[in-house]
């Protein structure tokens, strides 16, 4: 078997197209383009390519960014104090604060104190809870960009996941959690592995679908996976390439031998990463809209 490869440039293209039509229905209705502020602190070289191409691609669909940039010696108030005034702001509709933050300052203070309501990541206690608890709460909440991706690159592939064991590999709260709670709202049987799992192979081959989100370069191989299953590849690694010389990008699966096995997988790069940013800008307008009322 040679896998379906699952294009997720081209389904985050889609959902943009679809999103920059709400955002200028938005701005036709409004007078005001849905404003997303972005919060970095230091200088992460990852943090600071994801920052830019969300600034970049919410631009393009008509979308206003305000970036604020601070030092990585910055104390807990001063984050406080520009989220309370973000709170506040009527223009600006989502809040981002870019994961991780230096050590001395503590996530989740800084996540909390976002109103749930310009909470775009879905990071918020109110609103974990909100997914946590599913059904009509989800019209409440923000369900965090990687997972949602996820999800929607999977529906794309399987028109009903009901009864479908998805394993995960990895218990993060930005993917592994959530993650969970999306596939359990469409009645999978769903398993979360990780790196204390005894028997992690056997356990991921026993998935219908498989989500990896663990950040170790190549970790899922062929055997690892049923025949058949649909690979979802969350990680994005940066390692040498012995061929070039040089570095390059891959995921947390090895592609070339899972799809000779998978039915679909996810390509690094051009799978879960442009996912994740459209899934943002669309949680942003949906933002716009319900503070609209
Ligand atoms: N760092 C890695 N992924 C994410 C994400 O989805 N949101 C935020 N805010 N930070 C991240």
């Amino acid at each position: 078997m040679t896998a379906n490869i699952i294009d997720g440039k081209q389904i985050a293209a889609d959902l943009r197209a679809s999103t920059k039509e709400l955002v200028t229905e938005f701005i036709n209705k409004y007078n005001n383009p849905p404003t997303l502020a972005v919060v970095l602190v230091g200088e992460d070289p990852a943090s600071q390519v994801y920052v830019k191409t969300k600034t970049k691609m919410a631009k393009e669909i008509g979308m206003n960014v305000e970036d604020h940039f601070f030092e990585k010696t910055v104390v807990e108030k001063d984050l406080l104090d520009l989220i309370h005034n973000l709170n506040s702001n009527k223009d600006v509709n989502g809040i981002l604060v870019q994961l991780p933050l230096p050590d001395h300052i503590d996530s989740r203070v800084i996540i909390d104190a976002i109103d749930p309501a310009k909470d775009v990541d879905g990071f918020h206690a109110i609103n974990v809870g909100r997914n946590s608890i599913g059904g009509d709460l989800l019209k409440k909440t923000f369900t965090p960009c990687t997972p949602l991706g996820c999800y929607l690159m999977l529906k794309q592939h399987i028109s009903d996941l009901k009864g479908m064991h998805a394993v995960i590999i990895g218990r993060s709260n930005i993917v592994g959690k959530p993650m969970a709670q999306l596939l359990l709202e469409e009645s999978c049987t769903v398993s979360i592995v990780h790196s204390k799992t005894k028997n992690i192979e056997e356990m991921t081959k026993q998935g219908d679908i498989v989500v990896a989100a663990v950040g170790r370069p190549l970790m899922v191989k062929k055997d690892w996976i049923k025949p058949g299953a649909v690979v979802i590849d969350v990680g994005i690694n940066r390692i040498d390439d012995p061929e070039t010389g040089k570095t390059k990008l891959v995921g947390d699966v090895d592609y070339d031998g899972v799809a000779e096995v998978a039915s679909a997988i996810t390509p690094v790069p051009g799978g879960v990463g442009p996912m994740t940013i459209a899934c943002l800008l669309k949680n942003t307008v949906d933002a716009a809209l319900r503070q609209q009322g």
